[in-house]
């Protein structure tokens, strides 16, 4: 079965197609709009996603050497995200469907990232645990069969991935900001500031990320850096790298802590790493330490898979499909959309 797949949630435009569940190209186009602001600018990206669809998609078909005449079905990201954004992918590919002919799922883009670790050739065995680390969420996921699965936390406030963007804002590193703070934190000491770990209440797998963040901000009101990038100007590298290693160093260790004591308290031995944050270093190194100390097993994707991407859409649709579920063309965008449950 051949299944093109399209991703508009957010900030990426992006188009997959899959074979057999294999994917045969994932072409993602990254909006640098949003760059100077900070953070995604809504009405910005969906004007960007309009501008992008048609070429990210004929691109997708031409790198998987396919004609459109050949795609069985179609699946599209129906949230949560953007509305406005979301609009253009998922009517696209609703159109492109009916114009066809061919059956059209739409897809929970959470479920997108949690199944994401299924297009590697080494895949995590059932039950498994799976962090879910992105922009817009952190949450810890007991899957027990395809689409049988339990969000047994996730965060309070802030996602990690929103702290990471907030933080690279506050030392004027830009958006996205996990990938400066990442590269910058190879070159410091992640024990120089001591940055708080908020485990909450004993027992609960729940996160909680605004403290961190709030603490960096005092302590760079405290060196008189303020919170509008002077810190990139004033600091030399050795301070920002050191910045940058102890704020995510403070994010690793709960994250490490909460999977590991997770996988532990469920009994499981696989835990699948998903979402934009799981392609920082420093994470996927400490999981799988920590993860080997108690003799569990720790599967990422590659980058392109772990950032938003129609190939996590094309697989999910694809999981979808050959249990033969397809959507109306009424089903609606949806900025918010439980995760927990099972396909429906
Ligand atoms: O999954 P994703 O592409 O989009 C959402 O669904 O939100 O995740 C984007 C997030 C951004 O917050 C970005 O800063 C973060 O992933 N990110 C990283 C790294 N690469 C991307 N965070 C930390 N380290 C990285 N290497
Ligand atoms: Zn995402």
């Amino acid at each position: 079965m051949i299944v093109l797949g399209i991703e508009t949630s957010c900030d990426e435009t992006s188009a997959a197609l899959l074979v057999d569940g294999k994917a045969v190209s994932n072409v993602i186009s990254s909006q640098l709009i949003h760059s100077s602001y900070g953070g995604v600018v809504p009405e910005l990206a969906s004007r960007a996603h309009l501008r992008l669809i048609i070429q990210v998609v004929e691109e997708a078909l031409a790198g998987g050497g396919m004609k459109k005449g050949q795609i069985d079905g179609i699946a599209a990201t129906r949230g949560p995200g953007l509305v406005g954004a979301l609009l253009v992918g998922l009517s696209f590919g609703k159109a492109l469907a009916f114009g066809l002919g061919i059956p059209f799922t739409a897809v929970n883009h959470m479920e997108g990232h949690l199944y994401s670790v299924f297009l590697e050739e080494e895949v995590p065995a059932y039950p498994f645990l799976a962090l879910v680390v992105s922009g817009g969420h952190t949450m810890l996921v007991h899957v027990e069969a395809p689409f049988r699965q339990t969000v047994l936390g996730e965060t309070r406030d802030d996602a990690a991935g929103e702290a990471f963007d907030k933080v690279a804002k506050m030392l004027g590193l830009g958006y996205p900001g996990g990938p400066a703070i990442d590269r910058l934190a190879r070159e410091g000491d992640p024990a120089a500031i001591r940055f708080p770990r908020a485990f909450l209440e004993e027992g609960t797998l729940d996160f909680s990320f605004s403290g961190i963040k709030t603490s960096v901000l005092y302590y760079l009101r405290r060196e008189g850096l303020g919170e509008s990038g002077a810190a990139r100007t004033l600091l030399d590298g050795k301070q920002m790298a050191d910045i940058c290693a102890s704020f995510q160093a403070a994010i690793v260790d709960v994250l490490v802590a909460k999977a590991t004591g997770a996988a532990l308290r469920l009994g499981v031995t696989d835990i699948a790493l998903v979402g934009g944050v799981s392609a920082n270093s420093s994470l996927r190194r400490t999981l799988r330490d920590e993860a080997g100390k108690c003799g569990c097993r720790v599967f990422t994707p590659r980058s392109e898979y772990c950032m938003d991407n129609g190939a996590m859409i094309a697989y999910v649709g694809w999981m979808r499909l050959v249990r033969g579920l397809t959507s109306v063309y009424e089903t609606p965008a949806a900025a918010y959309l439980e995760l927990s449950g099972i396909a429906s």
